[in-house]
């Protein structure tokens, strides 16, 4: 059986795990070689980031599902190593059709006139300026190829929608969609698409630690995942349930990436079981 997205390689950023470990996987089962990125070491002021054994286990996965992946240690706020991990991958697999810009970091920065704006500034410099260097090192490729192509920005319902006390988080995307919509304006006459993806809370390391259940539930002392599900689903959701899966993401993110959606551009796609409604 063909897969959706056979013979085509896609550029994965933060892809040692979570979200970026599941779209690796998920793209390569569907016929997708990768060229996958990840910082591997943690960044100030922020939950603790993935590992070079992190990355190691995305390309074992993708391996494991025959398929070919060249992973590298950089940072997205490093434009030349971005650009070198991209030029080096698509020298050995040979061609460029999918961008998945999906790194980012989270923190509670507190309200605006209290952040620390060290603070602000890495997370507009991982999370906006990040995706932004990681489509410029991409984009060359993908009109070299002279195919088309699909990018995918990773935003979040925070890109639409105000949380308290992520003024940092909340603008970096926010800016994330307006970036998806000026390239997709930009890159239509080589058709290329670029779209976004608006996750509610996933199950991944971001979202399922100590800080977060303690915002959740202040009233416990020692609160865990069981404890926040309600709460979360009640609040947040409309449909009864407190987070989705990494999977769940990365299946929309497989269809924005193949043809199934070729006339699709443009568009900030939730996953968010109906946060935005709310
Ligand atoms: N988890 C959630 O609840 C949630 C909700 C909405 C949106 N998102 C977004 O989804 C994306 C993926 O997050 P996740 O849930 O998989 O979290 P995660 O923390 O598990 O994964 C993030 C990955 O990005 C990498 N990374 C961080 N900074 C980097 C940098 N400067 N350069 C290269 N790699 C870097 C980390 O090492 C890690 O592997 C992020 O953009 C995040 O903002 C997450």
């Amino acid at each position: 059986m063909t897969g959706r997205v056979e013979g085509k390689v896609a550029f994965i950023t933060g892809a040692a795990r979570g979200q970026g470990r599941s779209h690796a996987a998920r793209l390569a089962a569907e016929g997708a070689d990768i060229i996958a990125i990840d910082i591997c070491h943690d960044v100030e002021g922020a939950l603790p980031m993935a590992t070079p054994a992190d990355l190691e286990e995305t390309v074992k996965l993708v391996e494991a599902l025959d398929r070919r992946i060249i992973a590298t240690q950089a940072d997205v706020r490093d434009f030349d190593a971005l650009k070198a991990a991209v030029d080096d991958g698509v020298a050995e697999l040979g061609r460029l059709d999918i961008i998945v810009a999906n790194a980012g970091i989270a923190s509670l920065g507190g309200p605006v006139q209290d952040m620390d704006p060290a603070n602000w500034q890495h997370t507009i410099d991982i999370n906006l300026t990040g995706l932004w260097n990681t489509a410029r090192a991409g984009i060359p490729h993908l009109i070299a190829g002279g195919q088309g192509g699909s990018i995918v920005l990773t935003s979040s319902v925070g890109g639409m929608h105000a949380l308290p006390n992520m003024s940092h988080y909340v603008s970096a995307k926010h800016g994330v969609i307006g970036l998806m919509r000026s390239l997709a304006v930009e890159l239509g006459q080589h058709n290329i698409r670029v779209n976004s993806v608006l996750p509610t809370n996933v199950n991944t390391p971001m979202f399922m630690n100590e800080g977060t259940y303690k915002m959740f539930r202040p009233d416990l002392e020692n609160p865990t995942a069981a404890d926040v599900e309600p709460i979360a689903a009640q609040f947040m959701h409309v449909l009864p349930h407190g987070w989705i899966e990494p999977e769940d993401v990365s299946n929309a993110i497989l269809f924005l990436a193949s043809d199934e959606s070729r006339y699709i551009t443009g568009v900030p796609l939730p996953i968010d079981l109906g946060a935005l409604l709310k």
